[in-house]
């Protein structure tokens, strides 16, 4: 055990992007064991939050394996008291029903990481609550893909659409010992993943202005602002919230389409009137 009282956070896909963005911000409240395949890019993040002060702990795996999500576990409870998981790790790669490729990346390794990977994250971490009689919080990483429907992602959506399942199905059937799940829905976040995607993108700068004319908030969200609705809901102050998969996705899936935005009120703000994105 570590000289630390802190409780213990199990984050998986750690090492970039929201699950990075979400161990930096859990490192203020928890010792954090840090979940990851990527070898070269966790230890980084491992090494970022020890030089600012907390506490992270490694742990190397692909969470589609359940082995991984018993040694993260293990590793945690070696260090303190397991109180909250979060199921981040996961990627998307789209392809169209209609001509789909035979190859199992796009088929079951995404469903292996996405949707087997979460499902082990959450019978480890009840497993461990119940174990221990302790209540615990889980968070569950989904998408606006989970409740909307965009071409060549049917695979991704059915993955998400999963996880706000295997979320409701936790918050109900572990609720009467006090542990609590709920599932946090982001809608377009600055990452690495995204950054390639644009990348990817025939024309980026396009690409990215597609995604954000598309949000009503008119701007692409930060890691830091997923982890922030991660931290409330993982704390007391929810204690009451459980069961639910909380959009944080800047209004998008509110939206009927993209409405012409008031173009009195554009130039007051100094926006663009014809799509309001700010001038360039
Ligand atoms: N970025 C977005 O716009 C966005 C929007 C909605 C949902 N999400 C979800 O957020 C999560 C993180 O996405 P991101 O954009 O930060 O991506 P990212 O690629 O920046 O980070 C994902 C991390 O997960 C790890 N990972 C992937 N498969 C794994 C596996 N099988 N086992 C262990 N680790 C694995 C990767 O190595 C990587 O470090 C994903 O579940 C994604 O579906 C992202």
């Amino acid at each position: 055990m570590s000289t630390s009282t802190l409780p213990v956070v199990v984050v998986t896909g750690a090492a970039s992007g929201i699950g990075r963005g979400i161990a930096l911000r859990l490192a203020q409240d928890y010792q954090v064991v840090l979940v990851d395949l990527n070898p070269t890019t966790l230890p980084n993040v491992e090494k970022e939050i020890n030089d600012a002060g907390g506490l992270a702990f490694k742990s190397l795996g692909d969470v589609g394996k359940r082995d991984t999500h018993h040694r993260a576990r293990a590793l945690a409870e070696e260090k303190g008291l397991l109180a909250a998981w979060v199921n981040c790790a996961g990627w998307t790669r789209g392809a169209p029903l209609h001509d789909f490729p035979n190859d199992p990346a796009v088929l079951e390794e995404l469903i292996s990481a996405n949707q087997i990977g979460t499902f082990w994250g959450c019978a480890e971490a009840v497993n461990a609550f119940v174990s221990k009689k302790t209540k615990g919080a889980i968070v569950n990483i989904s998408s606006v893909h989970g409740r909307r429907a965009w071409p060549d992602h049917a695979v991704y959506e059915m993955t998400k659409a999963a996880v706000d399942a295997l979320t409701r199905n936790v918050a109900v059937a572990y609720g009467p010992f006090g542990i609590r799940c709920n599932a946090v829905a982001p809608g377009a976040i600055m990452t690495p993943a995204l950054a390639q995607s644009f990348i990817d993108a025939p024309d980026a700068r396009e690409r990215r202005q597609s995604l954000e004319l598309l949000t009503p908030l008119k701007r692409i969200g930060e890691p830091s602002e997923i982890a922030e609705v991660v931290a409330f809901l993982l704390s007391e102050k929810a204690s009451y919230v459980s069961g639910q998969s909380v959009g944080a996705e800047g209004g998008w899936t509110s939206a009927l389409g993209v409405p012409a935005i008031d173009a009195r009120l554009a130039e007051q703000y100094g926006l663009d009137p014809a799509t309001g994105l700010p001038q360039d």
